[in-house]
């Protein structure tokens, strides 16, 4: 053995007697602590008093990091004979509190992490915890992450609103797993992490048999037993390297949630140093009623106060609810909706006060005015009365996150406004107005086939967007004709989606008014009121015929047989003689077959057993002919024949496929 081997055998026996620094720290409270020396600060999180702020409330797409200023080593840098393991086992303890403003609005939660840099490259706030990248699949890069997640993103597989998770340098994470602990007997107690209430995280893993455990419980709760989510994964070393930060991030968008974490140890030695939960900080969601600055007055003047307090609210309240009708208040909750919030004055200047001459309709959900901006843009103003104003906040909640809905075949929204319980909704103007003014009765402009045909594509393009073009499937629970409006080049835009669901939640105003529409209502919904997608498909199926038969779904001055639309052209089908049915006023525009398919969707859509019926991708895919899709004629024959008495004809599927435009 020569010197240089000797040398390198003893480097080695000391590497091995001593191969990595240990890192083992407490923080029972970050009161003192300060960027840089004790903790690294990234982005918006910073230190308030004695927690840690992950997010900036005022920055719209806020994110923070918060690490341990030191690198913790993961990957030991020599494989060292005597461990059978190349990677460290660490243990980690915290406790951390997620306060939305609105419980009901979208929520984020935080991660913990492991990452070789304090930024991570192409990091995104929202529902990216300020950490991942939106890359569907993301390089291997060393970060390793437990979520706390406290939204639910279908388009990324959680499976709830409430849930844990192990993320391999991906948002979709490696396993999930819904929130709470293992109690003493085993049985599940599932825990909400976004009530505010103190959190208490422990998270161990294993370096020799790549294993992580997280487990949660109330803060004060001795630790479970059994870990709430344990994963392991050889793969997980692919995303660890030799040094690495350990922190916590969390980010959000335009809703308000205090992500804190208020304590914290870590330990590569064995098991984190427990944390003393007694006196630590509690944060519950802010009441709106306030009090009286309470502990400053004491003694014999407080009965006295107490009274004149009482007094005060007592008349503070009266001449609120008197105001109401007439003042506009803007509540901090409603700041935070977007799309954008108009001013009551706006409004009514843009309709003239709301002048009869601007009335457009009125109907089920309430007014419609016609109005110009000052940009002197048209705009359609709807105004929706609700007796509940808890109804209308939730509404605002799911209205904004479909503000995001846009597409070229339905009615944008521009914006909305409240006033006391009165909801202003703010629509691109249709110059055109709806579709059963060009179809029904009179019209003073008949709507030619071809044109009806443009738009019935385009409401199935509208309602297809709905149903599968966004990550939630959005019902729209009231399509009919007047629902469906003309833009200025005639082209069909789907409106007023969402808002049966107003009347869903909340008290009902005219007590005990169906959601929907008579005539356009699945028959299903007769005796489950769960409206489903296929009960929109059903909804649809109605207007396909209407439109076809220029009549309305229920016509009380027909002939007897004749009264209900979907009955007749049934009967009309199983005799053979579908085309009785189509409209007269139109005769010679069309094609004998494309009517007869239209008529036919319309009865497949109309189908009494909703699994029956054609998804919204198969009707757009017979309605413009694409032959990509799965034979589309199958679809419609198979849909067809289910209803009693029709006849059952293989021919007659050809033919139709025939028929179909390429
Ligand atoms: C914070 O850092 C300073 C300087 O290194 C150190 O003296 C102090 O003990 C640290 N505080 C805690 C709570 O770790
Ligand atoms: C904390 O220190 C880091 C590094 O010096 C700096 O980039 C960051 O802005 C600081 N954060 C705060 C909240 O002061
Ligand atoms: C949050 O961000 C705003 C705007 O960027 C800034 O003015 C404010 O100081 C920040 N708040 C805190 C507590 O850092
Ligand atoms: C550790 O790493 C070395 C070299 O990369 C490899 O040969 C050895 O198999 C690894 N040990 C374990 C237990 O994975
Ligand atoms: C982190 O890991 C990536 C990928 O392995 C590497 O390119 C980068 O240089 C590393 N960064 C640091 C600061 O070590
Ligand atoms: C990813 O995010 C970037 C920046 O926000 C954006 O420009 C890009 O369109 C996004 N890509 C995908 C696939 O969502
Ligand atoms: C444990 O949880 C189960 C299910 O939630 C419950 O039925 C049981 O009473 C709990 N046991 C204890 C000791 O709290
Ligand atoms: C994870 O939990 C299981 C079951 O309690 C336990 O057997 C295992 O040792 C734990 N692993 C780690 C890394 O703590
Ligand atoms: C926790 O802290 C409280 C007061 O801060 C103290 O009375 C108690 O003894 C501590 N508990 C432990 C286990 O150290």
């Amino acid at each position: 053995m020569d010197t240089l081997q000797f040398f390198l055998f003893i480097f080695q026996l000391l590497l091995c007697l001593n191969p990595i620094s240990a890192v083992d720290f407490l923080f029972n409270s970050f009161t003192g602590i300060t960027n840089t020396t004790n903790v690294t600060l990234i982005a918006d999180a910073l230190v308030d008093s004695s927690v840690v702020r992950m997010t900036n409330d005022s920055n719209q797409y806020s994110f923070g990091r918060a690490f341990y200023p030191k690198k913790v080593t993961i990957k030991k840098p020599f494989p060292s004979s005597s461990s059978s393991s190349n990677f460290s086992s660490f243990s980690a303890s915290f406790v951390f509190s997620i306060l939305p403003q609105i419980p009901t609005s979208p929520g984020f939660g935080l991660a913990f992490v492991l990452c070789n840099t304090t930024s991570p490259p192409g990091a995104l706030a929202s529902q990216y915890f300020g950490l991942f990248t939106n890359a569907t699949s993301p390089p291997l890069f060393p970060l390793l992450a437990v979520e706390f997640d406290t939204g639910q993103n279908p388009e990324f597989g959680d499976p709830d609103d409430n849930h844990l998770g192990i993320d391999l340098n991906n948002i979709v994470s490696k396993k999930t797993q819904s929130a709470g602990y293992y109690n003493s007997t085993g049985g599940f107690v599932p825990l909400r992490m976004r009530t505010g209430q103190n959190v208490h995280a422990w998270i161990d893993f294993d370096g020799e048999t790549m294993q992580i455990n997280v487990t949660v419980a109330p803060a004060g709760l001795p630790r479970p037993m059994k870990p709430t989510l344990s994963y392991t994964d050889p793969e997980m070393a692919n995303y660890l390297s030799s040094d690495m930060f350990v922190g916590f991030s969390a980010s959000k968008t335009n809703w308000i949630e205090e992500q804190r974490v208020l304590a914290w140890s870590f330990s590569t030695l064995g098991s984190a140093r427990d944390i003393n939960t007694t006196n630590l900080p509690a944060f519950q969601p802010t009441t709106s009623s306030s009090s009286l600055s309470g502990g400053a007055i004491a003694g014999i003047v407080l009965g006295c106060v107490a009274f004149v307090a009482i007094l005060v609210s007592i008349c503070y309240l009266w001449w609120r609810k008197k105001m109401k009708e007439q003042e506009e208040e803007i509540e901090d909750w409603e700041l935070e909706y977007w799309p954008h919030r108009f001013s009551y004055d706006e409004l009514r200047t843009a309709t003239g006060e709301f002048r009869r001459e601007n009335l457009l309709g009125s109907g089920g959900f309430g007014r419609v005015y016609r109005g110009m901006l000052q940009n002197k843009t048209e705009v359609a103003v709807k105004c929706v009365n609700h007796d509940s104003k808890q109804g209308v906040r939730e509404f605002m909640a799911e209205i904004s996150s479909m503000g995001r809905l846009q597409h070229k075949n339905l009615v944008q929204m521009r914006g909305w406004c409240r006033k006391g319980n009165e909801l202003m909704l703010v629509y691109d103007f249709m110059p055109n107005g709806s579709l059963n003014k060009w179809v029904f009765d009179n019209p003073p402009k008949l709507l030619e086939w071809g044109r009806r045909r443009r738009v019935l594509v385009d409401v199935a393009e509208g309602l297809n967007y709905l149903h599968h073009g966004w990550d939630q499937v959005v019902i729209h629970r009231d399509i009919k004709s007047s629902n469906i409006l003309l833009d200025s080049e005639m082209r069909g835009r789907l409106g007023d989606f969402g808002l049966a669901k107003l009347y869903q939640q909340g008290e009902v105003p005219n007590t005990t008014r169906v959601v929907g529409t008579l005539g356009y209502l699945a028959t299903e919904l007769a005796t489950v009121a769960v409206p489903t997608s296929a009960s929109d498909v059903y909804s649809f199926g109605v207007v396909l015929l209407e439109v076809a038969c220029g009549r309305r779904p229920i016509e009380t001055s027909a002939a007897e047989e004749e009264v209900v639309l979907i009955d007749w052209v049934r009967e009309l089908y199983a005799r053979g003689r579908m085309c009785d049915a189509a409209d007269p006023r139109i005769e010679g525009e069309y094609e004998v077959g494309d009517m007869e398919m239209v008529l036919k969707l319309g009865l497949a859509c109309c189908h009494p057993e909703p699994q029956r019926r054609p998804t919204m991708k198969e009707v757009v895919a017979v309605l413009v002919g694409d032959n990509v899709a799965e034979e589309p004629g199958k679809v419609l024959s198979d849909l067809v024949r289910g209803d009693g008495g029709g006849p059952e004809k293989e021919e007659e599927t050809t033919a139709l496929q025939g028929n179909l435009p390429d």
